[in-house]
C-alpha cells in the first residue's frame, strides 16, 4: 500500500516539475488555455487519480485525495497567477499599439442652427426692446373668455366658429392669435404699457400657404396721448429694420374686433422695389399685419379710465415676414428643421 502511495507521490512529483517548465513557455492566454487543460483536464493524471479513486483500498482513499488535491491546488494557484500577469502584459501591450495621433486633424461636431423663425423674432424682439418694449407671454391654451370676448367679439363673429377654432371644450380652446395676451398683460399691469409678446397659435387650416400651427407678434402700447401718427412711425420703423431702410408702409381700411380705427398694413415689395412682380401679385406691396387704435371698449375689461389713456395694437405672422425677407416660398421649410435650410440664413 504505501509502496502505492509512493509510487503516485513520485508520478505526482514529476507531473508539478513538468507543469512548472511547460509553464515558462506560455506567452499568451491560449497558451494558458492549453496548459490548464494538459494539467487539470480531464485527461490530466490528476482528473484520472480522481476519477478512479476506487481503485485504491479502502484504506488509502483518503491519503490519496488529499495527496492528488494538493498538487492540484498548486497548479491552480500557479494558473491564476501566470492569468494576472498576462492579462496585465496584454493591457499594456494593447495601450502601447494605441497609441493617439495627437496631430491628425479632428473630427467637427455637426452644429444645430436656429430656426429661422427664432430668428426673425429675435430680430423683431431687438427693434422694440430699443424702443423701450417689454416682451409679455400668454398660454397657447386659452379661454374663450381671453381669446374673444374681452377682445370685443360679439357672440357670434365668425371667427368664434367652429370652422376655425380649436376647441377644447365650451369654454376652452387652443389661441388663435397672440392679441389675448393684451388682456392678460393689461389686467395685471397699470398703463403706461409697451409690450411685446411672441408665441405660437392655432388655427383649423391647411393648404399650400396656411399651417394648423403659426407664429405671431403682438404688439401693444397704452398710454397719455397715444395717436395713429404714433402708430404709424412705430410700424415704419419696424418695416425698414426690418426689410430695408426704404420700405414705404401703407394702410388700408380693414376690420378687428377689437381697434378702431383697423388698418390692414403693406409694405413695398422689396423684390421688385415697386415695379409689380410675382411675389406681390404685381401690386407693388406685401401685406406684413393687421393694427389699428385699441377699441376703447376693451378698456372696460381691464379696468382702465378710457378718458385718461389711448392705445394702438399690432400683430403680425411671422413666417409670413421670414418668407417676405428671405424669399423662402414654402411653408413647410420652418418645421422641418432640416439643417441644409436652417445653415443658409
Ligand atoms: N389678431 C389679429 C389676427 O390674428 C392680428 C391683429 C390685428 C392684431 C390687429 C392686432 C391688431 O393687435 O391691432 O389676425
Amino acid at each position: 500500500m504505501k509502496e502505492k502511495i509512493n509510487i503516485l507521490k513520485k508520478e505526482l512529483g514529476i507531473t508539478f516539475e513538468v507543469f512548472t517548465r511547460d509553464q515558462n513557455a506560455v506567452k499568451s492566454s491560449s497558451d494558458l488555455d492549453l496548459l490548464e487543460n494538459k494539467y487539470l483536464g480531464k485527461k490530466s493524471l490528476i482528473a484520472q487519480t480522481l476519477k478512479n479513486i476506487n481503485d485504491f483500498p479502502q484504506e488509502i482513499k483518503p491519503l490519496v485525495g488529499k495527496t492528488v488535491n494538493e498538487i492540484r491546488r498548486k497548479i491552480e494557484d500557479e494558473l491564476k497567477n501566470l492569468r494576472n500577469e498576462l492579462n496585465l502584459l496584454e493591457f499594456d501591450k494593447k495601450l502601447r499599439e494605441e497609441k493617439f495621433d495627437l496631430t491628425l486633424p479632428g473630427r467637427a461636431l455637426l452644429a444645430g442652427s436656429k430656426n429661422i423663425l427664432y430668428k426673425v423674432i429675435e430680430e423683431i424682439q431687438e427693434i422694440f426692446i430699443g424702443l423701450g418694449y417689454e416682451i409679455a407671454e400668454g398660454p397657447e391654451v386659452e379661454t374663450d373668455y381671453y381669446n374673444f370676448e374681452a377682445l370685443n367679439h360679439p357672440p357670434d363673429h365668425p371667427a368664434r366658429s367652429l370652422q376655425d377654432t380649436f376647441f377644447i371644450d365650451d369654454r376652452i380652446l387652443l389661441r388663435t392669435h397672440t392679441s389675448p395676451v393684451q388682456i392678460r398683460y393689461m389686467e395685471k399691469h397699470k398703463p403706461p404699457v409697451y409690450i411685446i409678446a411672441p408665441g405660437k397659435v392655432y388655427r383649423k387650416d391647411y393648404d399650400v400657404t396656411h399651417t394648423p400651427m403659426f407664429t405671431q407678434i403682438e404688439g401693444l402700447a397704452v398710454d397719455k396721448n397715444i395717436n395713429f401718427g404714433n402708430l404709424k412711425w412705430t410700424l415704419e420703423t419696424l418695416a425698414r429694420s426690418v426689410f430695408g431702410k426704404d420700405r414705404q408702409v401703407r394702410f388700408r381700411p380693414h376690420y378687428f374686433p377689437f381697434t378702431e380705427p383697423s388698418a390692414e398694413v403693406d409694405v413695398s415689395c422689396n423684390i421688385c422695389v415697386g415695379k409689380g412682380c410675382r411675389v406681390c401679385s404685381g401690386t407693388g406691396w406685401l401685406e406684413i399685419l393687421g393694427a389699428g387704435m385699441v377699441d376703447p371698449n376693451l378698456y372696460k375689461f381691464v379696468n382702465y379710465d378710457q378718458d385718461e389713456i389711448n392705445g394702438f395694437a399690432f400683430g403680425m405672422g411671422i413666417e409670413r415676414i421670414a418668407m417676405l425677407k428671405y424669399g423662402i416660398d414654402d411653408l413647410r421649410l420652418f418645421f422641418e428643421n432640416d439643417i441644409r435650410f436652417l445653415k443658409q440664413f
